[in-house]
């Protein structure tokens, strides 16, 4: 096991030139983070001006992100404001840190705006126009943009297409007044599908224990804007850790609160060890376990952003709920490595912290059915 993010060779290397993807992420002239973790996106970044966008900004690419999702950051000055833009592919927005407002409108329709602030998620509908305000004249805004943007430059080569298209996809917004007033839908499955979510950080969860982490874990997936993508915030209690589970790649994990670690690895590989906190942001690679452990003084809060959506299927977590005894890709508590045990109980000591039963919490779970 090593320390901290560090890259390993995930298997044998392939020689690849770089994707139409790649080569437009490098022209566009700011940092590209990389490796497996940023250990607080709410830090110092090495941000540079981004001529297209009219601030600070600079993209993760995480090594988890693999040519499926890709993220960016940028930060607005006080009272600054971004180029108006619109583009082929989807976002979710978390506002890192800060408070202000977006315009969104379509190709010769109304403008209409909405407010957020610090924890405030939302999606600009496909291809319609967006311009970002910082509402305050002393803190800059921070906010993480996690897009389907390789997916769609490598699907069409086409920077043109990306920019200069002016389809209106009337089916996913068609300039409802009420669009971004954050009402709302509960539907099976824990889903709630809005376009705005005000306040994710203290966001009402639903009982989600399939997972691991005991019975007082919870959690709600989210839907916006009619997107491919979809995210969801799950938490999970002091002195516990999840079940590790794998899929495809893409699914970028901010924490929120709390404190702990995860696990990463590819089966039959050492683990990497990565220690997070708020503002952590990691990826596991395409078809890496991972497995979230809280080692600290309170409940532990992250949100995560990936493919795949009640309605819309993009089959990278299939059978990432199904146990690994059944042909699924979650490991029961009962079948994992005694180190992974060993491992969280040490992390616990260091810490101070009290190991919470196992009677109470690991053995409460079931193992996944089929
Ligand atoms: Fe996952």
């Amino acid at each position: 096991m090593s320390e901290g993010g560090q890259r390993v060779p995930a298997g044998p290397a392939v020689k690849r030139e770089p994707s139409f993807y790649e080569q437009w992420r490098a022209r566009e002239g700011v940092p590209i983070l990389g490796g497996l973790i940023v250990s607080d996106l709410r830090g110092e970044l090495p941000l540079r001006s981004w001529a297209r966008k009219g601030v600070p900004g600079a993209f993760l690419g995480l090594r988890g992100g693999e040519q499926s999702l890709d993220a960016y950051v940028i930060e607005i000055p006080p009272t600054g404001n971004t180029e108006p833009e619109k583009y082929m592919f989807e976002e979710e927005y978390v506002v890192l840190s800060g408070r202000g407002a977006t315009t969104i409108w379509l190709p010769g329709g109304r403008k209409q705006t909405f407010e957020w602030q610090t924890g405030s998620v939302f999606c600009p509908p496909l291809n319609a126009w967006r311009q970002h305000f910082n509402g305050s004249a002393e803190e800059p805004v921070r906010m993480l943009v996690v897009s389907t943007a390789p997916v769609m430059f490598n699907l069409f080569r086409s920077e043109g297409y990306m920019f200069n298209c002016d389809h209106a996809f009337e089916d996913r917004f068609s300039g409802e007044e009420d669009y971004f007033s954050g009402k709302g839908e509960a539907l099976p499955n824990l889903v709630w599908r809005s376009n705005f979510i005000p306040d994710v950080t203290s966001f009402t969860l639903k009982d989600y224990s399939w997972r691991g982490g005991g019975s007082e874990s919870k959690a709600v997936m989210f839907e916006m804007a009619n997107n491919t993508m979809q995210s969801h915030c799950a938490e999970f209690p002091v002195g516990t850790y999840k079940k590790a589970h794998r899929h495809g790649p893409g699914a970028h994990i901010l924490i929120l609160s709390g404190t702990g670690f995860s696990l990463m690895w590819e089966e039959g590989r050492s683990k990497q060890k990565l220690d997070w906190g708020p503002g952590s942001l990691f990826a596991p690679p395409d078809m890496w376990f991972h497995q979230h452990f809280n080692t600290g003084p309170e409940p532990s809060r992250y949100f995560a952003v990936h493919y795949g959506t009640w309605r819309v299927v993009v089959d990278y977590f299939g059978a990432a709920d199904t146990s690994t005894r059944t042909g699924g890709h979650q490991i029961e508590y009962e079948d994992e490595d005694e180190e992974i045990l060993e491992v969280f109980s040490a992390e616990l000591r260091r810490n101070g912290a009290e190991p919470r039963p196992l009677d109470l919490w690991r053995y409460d779970t079931p193992p996944a059915e089929t």
